[in-house]
């Protein structure tokens, strides 16, 4: 593939990497210039007693904590995003500190939409660079090694009513500080691991084939998929294993960023978004049931990326074509998939056959198709999620 002739690359404000270092959010709120801080999170983070840390530090600083907002559902929804404003408003909130997985880091980011610049998120800010001006700080702590939410510049928010998800990309939308605690994601259990770990491989594999690739991008894929490979397997089989959960976390972030410069990644992406909005499959399930049967559908397009990628994954390709070398790095991403014992098909995750026109709509209505390697009109898609359901 040439190179782009132009492109943006951003990279985040501020990352921290350590263990047990998330107390050290009261430093960062303070620096930053914040005074009212409200922390967003899940039950299910909550629970895992990940938000007492954070709390206590922040409670020893000069910054006020005033809310504690725990109800961000497992789908993050725009109705959510409009009633932590409405508190935020309410209660002068200056800095937000989320402290979850994707979907409540991207609620705290569609919240801040809300808090910065008001309006309303469907009508006024869904798309690409829409949003004026700098938002409210925010601080997002992951819990989980998938997303790279807390690196990049978007935001994927349920829009309930329609049942669809809605993007939101913008520089001001990447998080002021991003503290990278291996310890905050040891509570996963495997299947969490494993799915949210599929969802960084498919942030990185799918950004180096985009049509969108760059440069800079290309090695924050590159190296991810390097990592995930190498960590993903010892993070599943040992939870406590704080160097895998530390390099699966880098590699979340490092393919976060990637997906900021690539923007539109590709069919996987824009199919995942669509099972999402109609099912209830988690994001990380989606992709990891559908990113081996779009790298099929790619791999003639792409062999050049995907023989690329084969190092990463160590294997040998001297001798072999570039033809050969792409299909060794499908065949092995496939063999990587499937050993986590997720489900292979959407039938398989309970999925109704029926919504597949709906689900094929959905996707080629999603912005991550463009940047798909080859190019994919309805009946191709309807055609991949119909050999899903069987
Ligand atoms: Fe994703």
């Amino acid at each position: 593939m040439p190179l782009r002739e132009y492109y943006e690359f951003y990279s985040p404000g501020k990352t921290i990497y350590g263990a047990n270092i998330a107390s050290e959010v009261a430093q960062e709120a303070e620096q930053l210039g914040g005074t009212t801080a409200m922390i967003i999170t899940d039950k299910g983070v909550l629970d895992a007693g990940l938000v007492e840390d954070v709390k206590n530090g922040i409670e020893k600083s000069s910054v006020e904590l005033v809310e504690v907002y725990s109800d961000v559902p497992v789908n993050s929804e725009v109705e959510v995003c409009s009633e932590i404003a409405e508190i935020g408003k309410e209660k002068n909130v200056d800095i937000l500190v989320s402290i979850g997985g994707g979907s409540v880091i991207d609620t705290a980011k569609g919240a801040n939409i809300l808090l910065g610049v008001g309006g309303d998120l469907l009508e006024d800010w869904q798309g690409t660079n829409l949003i004026p001006q700098p938002l409210k700080k925010h601080i997002a702590i992951p819990t989980t090694a998938g997303t790279g939410a807390e690196a990049s510049l978007g935001a994927v928010i349920k829009h309930s009513p329609t049942n669809q998800k809605i993007s939101f990309n913008s520089p001001y939308l990447i998080p002021d500080v991003a503290i990278l605690d291996p310890s905050m994601t040891i509570s996963m259990p495997p299947s969490l691991t494993a799915a949210t770990g599929i969802d960084a491989l498919t942030h990185a594999i799918e950004s180096f084939s985009s049509l969108e690739h760059a440069v800079h991008s290309d090695a924050l894929s590159f190296y991810a998929v390097k990592l995930i490979y190498e960590n993903l397997p010892m993070a599943f089989e040992n939870g406590e294993n704080i160097e895998a959960r530390a390099n699966m976390l880098i590699a979340s972030n490092l393919a976060g960023s990637a997906i900021s410069t690539t923007l539109s990644i590709g069919a996987c992406h824009a199919m995942a978004h669509a099972v999402g909005g109609l099912t209830t499959v988690s994001h990380g399930v989606a992709n990891a049931i559908i990113l081996p049967a779009v790298m099929e559908f790619n791999i003639d397009y792409c062999s050049d990326r995907y023989a690329e990628l084969a190092f990463a994954v160590g294997i040998e390709t001297s001798g072999m074509s570039q033809a050969d070398a792409a299909r060794a790095f499908l065949e092995k991403i496939k063999d990587f998939i499937w050993s986590f014992g997720l489900p292979k098909t959407l039938k398989e995750a309970g999925v109704d056959p029926s919504l597949a026109e709906e689900m094929a709509d959905a996707a080629m209505g999603d912005a991550q198709i463009y940047g798909n390697p080859r190019e994919a009109d309805y009946e191709l898609i309807l055609e991949l999620f119909r050999s899903l359901l069987k």
